[in-house]
This record gives structure tokens, C-alpha cells and sequence, in this order.
């Protein structure tokens, strides 16, 4: 892989993903995701951040700093952002390689390298405040930004070119080929990042919204001039539109969320679907915008990013065993997990033989703090006065998504 100049003694390398594994064991990444290291060339070396032994992410590392002049050996400190294994998995091979590295991370940091690879020396812990110096200009400060989204986290800052090295924050899934930079990309592909980076937030970060929030207070001092993550774009044309989409997706957590509704139904026979379609009808009476999610036939990862982003969310599910249908249930549970608090929302569903979702559902969302209209459920097949009720039950829905903050 390529090693792109940000400056010139600080280059991007970057290591393309294709996988058929789950981000994290849970999210699907069906366009990959890049791995992004930095390398910071002072009299000394600084290497910031590493990779896991995933689709040949070590040996891309390995000619991407080969092209700028590197090798693995000739590393003097490696800088750990954040410890999760995407980022250092590969640490026990590269610290054979590399015996005399020195590894500096947050306190909490070293001691996740120590617990997750058994490294006890060559350890430095450095806080906000710290600065190593690698001589020629090349001065590296470090801020500590804990909970985006690991507690040991941390940013790192190179001021003569004002590049950020943010780790997770301000990145995105996808993977980047043989370009890196904002300004390489058209505007299509930055929608399609920009949609990526969406369902990279709220699948991952999103529980920790005001700890973002807290971090970009902390960077507001900061000179930055380019965004450099270790997953996703480099932004140096327009820096602040990463920062700007992480703020927006940070402040959904109280309210200022898009004027939607996030769908997610699931139905055994069509009977569900059928009084959907009729509270469907409601709101696009009103003219608000709407997604539409099945379950279980579409993965939670793609779910979580449009109820993130929608004020408002419709369930349709029909009870199952006396209780809620199963693959909602769990969709809930990382609703609440994920904090998608403080929607406007509808219940609707049908029964067979008895009802009983509506127990379980209200102690699913209880912690969510939704504003519900009374759910609705029918027997069987909704007749017509079932469908006209939803179809107003819909409206109203839309209407409240309209008037909320
Ligand atoms: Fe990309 Fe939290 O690791």
C-alpha cells in the first residue's frame, strides 16, 4: 500500500481490510475498512498506531513504510492511541521485530498492553500535557480522550502541521484504495463515507456520545489542519467536516435529530405488515421521510444507523409466544444498549391467539424514555376500522417528529 505525504515528514499508510468477519464480531463491513497507521520521521521515528494480523494488514504496514523510507526495525517509539486489538494486534510480532521500541500510551493504556500481550518493558505512560520530542521540528503531544469509546484512549498532536491523530474518532468504515486524502475523493464517494461514518458511530461509538462531545471541547484549542484516523479518510481539505459530523451525530443524543422515522417491523404472515402499511399511509400524509427495516432479514448494524439519526421510530411485530417476536427483542435491547433515547414512537402489531408483546415491549424501552402513542394490536387480520385507526395513529406519529426540537 501506498504511504501518502501529509507533510514533509509525516506520512499516511493505511492497510485495506476485505473480510467476511464482523467489525468487532457483531458489524458487518461489506465494503472492508481501512487500518490506519502514521509514521512521523523527526531525527527519531514515531510510528502511531498499529494493526491487527487481519487481511494482510501487517505486511501493507510493512511496504507502506518501506516506500517512505522505513523499516520495521528502524522504529523508535510506537505511539498507541487506543489499545483495541484493531490497532495492536500485531504487537507481539512487531515488538520481535522491533525489540528496543519504546511504546508509549496512556496509563490505563499500558496497562492494556500488558494484560493483552504480556509486554511488561520498553512501557511509557504519558498524559495530556506530554510531548515527545523527535528532533527536526517534529514535536508529538498527546491528549488524553477517554471513553471514545475505550477508557484508556487518547489523541495525539504533531502542531507544525497541525495534523491530528485521532484514532477511532472521526473515522469510518470503508476502505480507501490508493487514495487517503478528503480532497481525492468525489462528492459521491464522500456521501457514501459520509454514510459509513454514520454506521461506524453509532455502532461504535454512540454509547459514548458525551465523551465525544468532551473531546471535542478539549481540541477546540488546537490548531488542526488535518483530521488523520485510524480507520477512513484523512481530512486536509476540510477538516472541520469531520469534526462537524461527529458533533452532529454527538448532539442527536438531545434532540436536533433529523425529522424521520426509522421502520423496523418484522411479520410472520402478513398480518402485521398489513397494518402497516396502513400506519405507513399516515405518515406520508404528513410528508415526513421514513426508512423501512425487516427483521430479522436486515442486519442490526444498518438498523442502529438510521434509528440514530430519526427522531422518530415505528415497531410493528407481532406477538410470538405471548411475548414480543423475538429478533425485535433483541433489536430493542441494543437500542436501549446504544442509548437511542428520547424518540417519538408507535407500537403496532398483531396476535394469533392471544396478546402479550406489549408487557414485555414496555419494559424493553422503559430505560429509552420514548414518547408513545398508545400502541395499537389487532387479532389476525386488521379490519377496517383497525387500518383506519392506524392510518391516523401514523399521522400522528409524523406529526410529533415534525413538531419535536
Ligand atoms: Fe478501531 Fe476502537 O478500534
Amino acid at each position: 500500500m501506498k504511504a501518502h505525504k501529509i507533510s514533509d515528514r509525516i506520512y499516511a499508510l493505511h492497510a485495506d481490510v476485505k473480510t467476511e468477519d464482523l467489525f468487532e464480531g457483531i458489524w458487518p463491513i461489506p465494503d472492508g475498512v481501512s487500518l490506519n497507521s502514521y509514521l512521523v520521521k523527526g531525527d527519531k521515528i514515531a510510528l502511531i498506531d498499529l494493526v491487527r494480523d487481519w487481511g494482510g494488514a501487517p505486511a501493507a504496514l510493512e511496504t507502506g513504510l518501506s516506500q517512505a523510507g522505513v523499516m520495521l526495525a528502524d522504529v523508535d517509539y510506537l505511539v498507541l492511541n487506543h489499545l483495541e486489538p484493531d490497532h495492536t494486534g500485531w504487537l507481539a510480532d512487531f515488538r520481535r521485530i522491533n525489540p528496543k521500541v519504546r511504546i508509549l500510551a496512556t496509563a490505563k493504556g499500558v496497562e492494556l498492553v500488558k494484560a493483552f500481550y504480556k509486554v511488561e518493558d520498553g512501557l511509557e505512560a504519558v498524559k495530556t500535557g506530554d510531548s515527545l520530542d523527535l528532533g527536526s521540528g517534529m514535536v508529538l503531544s498527546f491528549v488524553e480522550a477517554p471513553n471514545v469509546h475505550w477508557p484508556e484512549t487518547m489523541v495525539t498532536f504533531e502542531p507544525s502541521s497541525g495534523t491530528l491523530f485521532s484514532c477511532d474518532a472521526f473515522g469510518s468504515f470503508g476502505m480507501l484504495g490508493d487514495r487517503v486524502f478528503d480532497d481525492q475523493f468525489n462528492p459521491r464517494e464522500l456521501e457514501r463515507f459520509e454514510a459509513e461514518t454514520l454506521r461506524y458511530y453509532s455502532n461504535i461509538v454512540a454509547s459514548f456520545g458525551p465523551f465525544v462531545r468532551r473531546a471535542i471541547d478539549k481540541l477546540a484549542g488546537l490548531d488542526v489542519r488535518v483530521v488523520a484516523p485510524s480507520h477512513g479518510i484523512v481530512w486536509r481539505k476540510e477538516p472541520r467536516r469531520i469534526v462537524e459530523l461527529y458533533s452532529k451525530y454527538a448532539s442527536y443524543l438531545d434532540g436536533n435529530r433529523e425529522k424521520e422515522i426509522c421502520v423496523i417491523w418484522g411479520s410472520m404472515y402478513g398480518n402485521t405488515e398489513r397494518g402497516l402499511a396502513a400506519a405507513i399511509r399516515g405518515i406520508e400524509d404528513e410528508g415526513v421521510r421514513f426508512t423501512m427495516h425487516r427483521v430479522p432479514n436486515e442486519d442490526l448494524s444498518y438498523i442502529l444507523s438510521d434509528a440514530y439519526k430519526s427522531e422518530g421510530i415505528l415497531v410493528a411485530m407481532p406477538t410470538y409466544e405471548y411475548k414480543m417476536f423475538p429478533p425485535m427483542a433483541y433489536v430493542l435491547d441494543m437500542l436501549a444498549r446504544k442509548h437511542v433515547n428520547g424518540r417519538s414512537a408507535l407500537r403496532i402489531g398483531s396476535w394469533g391467539w392471544v396478546g402479550g408483546a406489549k408487557k414485555e415491549y414496555d419494559e424493553a424501552i422503559a430505560a429509552l424514555k420514548w414518547d408513545s402513542i398508545e400502541s395499537l394490536e389487532w387479532a389476525g387480520v386488521p379490519d377496517e376500522a383497525v387500518l383506519a385507526d392506524l392510518r391516523e395513529r401514523g399521522r400522528e406519529l409524523a406529526r410529533r417528529v415534525k413538531a419535536a426540537k
